[in-house]
């Protein structure tokens, strides 16, 4: 795939094999204390795979890893929770990052996937599509900064049509 927004690599979903090096990769990139962060809350008891997860590969190796939780949003599926993301510090800055987003977001759209959630920074997240959840539109588990819930449309409307409780679906 060629985009000029990002350099070329290549991307596949993830495998149980490859989760020793996204856990060691999350630890690089995240440091200490990000088992507190909310995003995590929600994931709590999920599977750390879904077939949205992918990687994104640099002469073989794992650059970059972004997982997808499935969520149901006001009852209704076909949401995607997004996070982590993370890229290897000696890839970082390169667009390696935007450009797995990007194409994960492409494949998850057209597997039938409506909206895609974060908690992130809307400077980066923005350049994306991801636009900030109106208040008092969703609700998720434990204390968020709801200035930073960011979601991003892949069916035109969803947003709109989309409020109510984020729950991770077992
Ligand atoms: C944040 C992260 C995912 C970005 O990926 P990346 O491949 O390094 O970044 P990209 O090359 O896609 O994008 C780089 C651009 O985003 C900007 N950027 C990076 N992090 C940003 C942030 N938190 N807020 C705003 N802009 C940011 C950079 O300044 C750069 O801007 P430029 O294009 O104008 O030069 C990566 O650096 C990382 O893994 N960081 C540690 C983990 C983390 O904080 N993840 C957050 C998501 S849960």
């Amino acid at each position: 795939m060629s985009d000029n927004r990002f350099p070329a690599f290549t991307m596949r979903p993830v495998t149980p094999e490859d989760l020793p090096t996204i856990r060691a990769l999350h630890a690089r990139a995240f440091g200490p204390g990000r088992f507190a962060r909310t995003a995590y809350r929600i994931r709590e008891g999920t599977d750390e795979i879904s077939r949205h997860c992918r990687v994104c590969l640099i002469d073989g190796s794992i650059a970059a890893a972004v997982r997808f939780t499935p969520v149901e949003i006001g009852g209704q599926g076909g949401a995607l929770l997004l996070g982590p993301l993370a890229v290897e510090p000696a890839f970082a800055n390169r667009g390696y990052g935007r450009g797995l987003v990007v194409r994960a977001l492409d494949e998850a759209g057209k597997d039938g996937i409506a909206l895609v959630l974060l908690v992130g920074d809307e400077p980066y997240y923005g350049k994306l599509g991801f636009q900030r959840v109106p208040r008092g539109r969703m609700a998720l588990p434990g204390p968020v900064d709801y200035d930073r819930l960011l979601a991003v449309e892949l069916k035109p409307g969803a947003l709109a049509a989309t409020s109510g409780d984020v729950r991770a679906v077992r």
